[in-house]
């Protein structure tokens, strides 16, 4: 079988209700989501802080797709483990947290799990070069990890062209984080991004009791997106 480059949309729960997860999750996976996408920050790494491995694996209870673990924490190789055990499908650390992501990569992998690696809009992408025989997805930060709600950074749209490039055949899905909406998304799909984050812009004007406006969300970025790689192919 041929990997997996179609458009996949990962909602991010930062933007969901925070007292009722469960009901969330279900809804968003009812409406359409392809994954569902955990921001973990630890108030060192990034300026806020989030969720630890017993929420995390309290949300694995209700996820039926495929739970994309996003690790905002340094240092980050201490809590792998845990958040293995918590249920991640897919755990994503930051190059920029810690001297020794080769390491934290292959770390993540010896648990099982598909690791992923993270670079923030600061970072370039020669650091990453020797890392890709080590993951199973790059995730562009296309916003500075923190918070949800910001702006997209039109500048990283080149660097998801210049990675897709380098990726070449390998089987490793690009992530684009932070900013998306279905103005933006049919850029870095055309630019090559295949999964696509998207907090603020899916649950917006929905609720778990009314979760219809979380469908068409998804379903207009989605649109968007695949409307951009037709028109790139
Ligand atoms: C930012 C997080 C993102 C964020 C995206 O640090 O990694 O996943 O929730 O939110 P939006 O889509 O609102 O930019
Ligand atoms: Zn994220």
């Amino acid at each position: 079988m041929s990997f997996d480059r179609s458009i996949k949309i990962a909602p991010s729960i930062l933007s969901a209700d925070f007292a009722d997860f469960g009901r969330e999750i279900r809804a968003v996976e009812d409406q359409g989501a392809d994954w569902v996408h955990v921001d973990v920050m630890d108030g060192h790494f990034v300026p806020n802080l989030t969720f630890g491995p017993p929420a995390v694996a309290a949300f694995r209870r209700h996820v039926t797709t495929v739970m994309d673990v996003h690790l905002m924490i340094a240092p980050v190789d201490p809590y792998i483990e845990a958040f293995a055990e918590a249920g991640a499908d897919i755990i994503t650390a930051h190059l920029e947290a810690g001297a020794h992501t080769h390491r934290t990569l292959q770390a993540i992998r010896a648990t099982g799990k598909k690791a992923g690696l993270a670079i923030n809009p600061g970072t370039g992408l020669d650091d990453v070069e020797y890392l890709l025989d080590l993951a199973d997805l790059v995730c562009i930060m296309t916003v500075n990890p923190g918070f949800g709600g910001q702006k997209f950074i039109h500048s990283q749209i080149d660097k998801v062209r210049r990675l897709r490039a380098m990726i070449g055949d390998r089987p490793v899905h690009i992530e684009i984080d932070g900013g998306v909406t279905p103005r933006t998304a049919p850029l870095v799909a055309a630019a090559g991004g295949d999964v696509l984050v998207a907090g603020s812009a899916v649950f917006k004007g929905g609720s778990a009791e009314a979760p219809a406006p979380y469908g068409a969300n998804i379903r207009a970025i989605r649109a968007a997106a695949e409307a951009a790689c037709g028109a790139a192919a």
